[in-house]
């Protein structure tokens, strides 16, 4: 995330933009929402039996065997460093990094003369999601694919020399600077091939493409239209230019892909966010009034006071066809509107589909929406739409272990004009004030939430939130002052078996674990046979391997724990049911994002983000010499591969 502070040697950890929080049924004292006061009024019984469901895994796990851990690697120590770092016996390449060529025309990377026409045709910045779909669509191909990365974001003061360090630098941002950032965000698509075991980009990929800030996206689903997205530019309130803070994501079982807008907010500057009509909503999002960057000095639409209903047309799920290089990428307007930081799809017994997302700010959701046709296996074209007919859900945590999915309905409950929502679409563009008014549950800032395809069980990354008082925990965020977040399941009907249902509006919840360090971070737990490398701190993506393990990546343990940020691997059932390992580290200032399997399981693709972003760095001044380091060359944010010496899968 963009750090706010200004830059000196020796000042605090940067404050993270979800760190302000915005949720006022959580930041006004003594006010309790609905969630809150029928939990609190849950028997002492039922409260005993949460914290048995907290308590229940290890005993579990002594039950089922004796054996270890079904992961085969031997794992790191825990360290910091400018290097990374991975297992022994395994390979780490890099794919690609910021500025290298995408587009046939690109040219050379070269940092002294980054500019928005070279930008446009080049691998952005700050790589986050992290996808491989195998060539030709619908095969299992684990050689030759197309990359899919989301640029989150661009820390201006390591893309140009002279600007200095920390916020400033953004905001002294040129015209041409801005653009040139611009032009950095948004997502790459790339082929790539793996020939005699290295992994390299296709030179002008036929199906290479770059999504910027600036690319035409159309607006689908139940708010396309709407008067609050209309601009000067689009009267209509169906056309945006470009996807901004594009996180994690998620793909559909038809083959697209997903990208979700999570922090929208920062992009914005003038008076009207604090002092127009909107200025509640606005808040509710945390839309500044000085925004982290220049652009709303260079562009009109950034500027509120020119263009106030701007904000409203980002902060959405975004489907592309990585496929088809010409086709528009559509918000889907039904998945709701928040800082999405995922959208992760199971496919429910019935055929429907359900995606799983997560709104990463501190005391905010948990959400699912559910598509209201199935989806067809043959016909490509028939799901084109899918997404924007369904109902969207939102997370309510019972204190005894039971999940209620609440629907965003207009109409329903108090979605009514009584409470200022006219239709649906205007449900979904304050998505969070609907979520309030159903008493969903505030959660430590969910990040991933990805279901395991193997059980159906869920896994919810709680990062942290170290604002949560001690009169507000709950049996699903128990720790006040949480610096190391955790990782809660949600269990759907049927998991386990061939028939999880996620249409259901029920279900059950338990802790997975809770992170810190065993023994010196106050509630810490796992499996008790975690070592001294295993524990992790700041869950942020996961993934699944072939055998429903899960691999989470880190973001935010160097401040919360003083270890680099990494990959660690637990199983998920069986003995070493949450004994998480330590795969791989990090480098100074960066974190992992986006793990992500090849079909065969034999690569693990990272995207390592923000290399150097720490309190002083700015490009003249890199805190890390990651990768291939040379004098007037910043550290380059990159996709990584991580392959087994001699072949073989990952983990095995
Ligand atoms: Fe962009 Fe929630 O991390
Ligand atoms: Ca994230
Ligand atoms: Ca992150």
């Amino acid at each position: 995330m963009p750090p706010l502070d200004e830059s000196a040697p020796f000042e605090p950890a940067p404050v993270e933009i979800e760190d302000i929080g915005s949720n006022p049924a959580r930041l006004v004292a003594g006010r309790e929402t609905l969630a809150e006061i029928a939990e609190r009024r849950l028997s002492r019984r039922t409260a005993l039996l949460g914290l048995a469901a907290l308590t229940q895994l290890p005993a579990a796990a002594a039950a089922e065997s004796d054996g270890p851990s079904s992961l085969g690697f031997t794992e790191l120590s825990h360290r910091l460093s400018q290097r990374d770092a991975v297992a022994p016996g395994h390979e780490i390449q890099t794919v690609i990094r910021w500025g290298d060529p995408v587009l046939a025309d690109a040219p050379a990377f070269d940092p002294q003369a980054v500019t928005a026409a070279a930008q446009a045709q080049q691998f952005g910045y700050n790589n986050d999601y992290v996808d491989y779909l195998p060539l030709p669509h619908g095969s299992q191909n684990s050689e030759h694919g197309l990359l899919v990365v989301n640029h989150e974001y661009t820390n201006t003061n390591m893309m140009f020399p002279g600007l200095g360090a920390g916020r400033s630098a953004a905001l002294k941002a040129s015209a041409a600077q801005a653009a040139a950032e611009m032009a950095a965000h948004g997502m790459s698509v790339v082929e790539l091939r793996r020939e005699g075991g290295r992994w390299s980009p296709v030179a002008a990929g036929r199906l290479n493409r770059r999504i910027t800030a600036e690319t035409p996206i159309r607006i689908g689903g139940p708010a396309a239209g709407h008067e609050r997205l209309r601009t000067n530019a689009d009267p209509t309130g169906t056309q945006v230019l470009g996807t901004l803070n594009n996180c994690s994501g998620g793909n559909t079982p038809w083959g697209t892909v997903l990208t979700a807008e999570e922090n929208f907010n920062v992009y914005f500057g003038g008076a009207a966010a604090t002092t127009g009509e909107q200025k509640d909503h606005y808040r509710r999002y945390g839309i500044l009034s000085e925004s982290l960057y220049s652009w709303s000095r260079h562009t009109d639409r950034f500027n509120l006071d020119k263009e106030p209903n701007e904000p409203n047309r980002f902060g959405w799920v975004v489907e592309f066809d990585p496929y088809d290089p010409t086709s528009v990428p559509v918000k889907r307007t039904a998945l709701g509107h928040f800082k999405h930081e995922c959208c992760n799809h199971a496919i429910s017994a019935d055929g429907r589909v359900a995606i799983y997302m997560g709104d990463d700010e501190r005391f905010e959701y948990i959400y699912k929406f559910v598509t209201a046709r199935r989806w067809h296996p043959t016909d490509r074209a028939a799901n084109r739409d899918l997404l924007d007919e369904g109902t969207l859900f939102v997370a309510r945590c019972l204190d005894d272990g039971r999940l209620e999915w609440l629907p965003l309905v207009h109409g329903e409950g108090p979605l009514t004009a009584a409470n200022g929502f006219a239709s649906q679409a205007e449900v979904l563009i304050e998505t969070r004030r609907a979520a309030d008014l159903l008493g969903a549950t505030p959660m430590d800032r969910p990040e991933d939430v990805e279901p395991n395809p193997l059980t159906g069980r869920i896994y919810a990354m709680l990062t942290n939130n170290t604002a949560r008082g001690g009169q507000r925990l709950d049996r699903a965020n128990p720790r006040a002052a949480n610096a190391h977040g955790h990782v809660v399941e949600l269990i759907p009907p049927g998991a386990g078996t061939s028939q999880v249902d996620h249409v259901a509006p029920v279900g059950r919840w338990e802790i997975f674990l809770l992170a810190g360090k065993p023994g010196v971070d106050a509630g810490a737990r796992y499996h008790r046979a975690t070592s001294d490398q295993g524990w992790l701190s700041c869950p942020d993506n996961c993934t699944f391997d072939r055998k429903g393990r899960i691999w989470i990546a880190t973001d935010g343990a160097p401040s919360a724990a003083g270890v680099a940020d990494g990959l660690y691997a637990a199983d998920t059932a069986g003995y070493g049911r949450g004994l998480t390992r330590l795969f791989y580290q990090a480098p100074t200032g960066a974190e992992v994002c986006g793990p992500c399997f090849t079909p065969d399981g034999e690569t693990i693709f990272l995207a390592i983000q923000h290399p150097g972003e720490e309190a002083g760095s700015s490009f003249e001044r890199p805190t890390t010499r990651w990768p291939d380091f040379q004098p007037g060359m910043p550290p380059r944010p990159s996709v990584i591969a991580i392959t087994r010496k001699g072949g073989g899968e990952i983990g095995s």
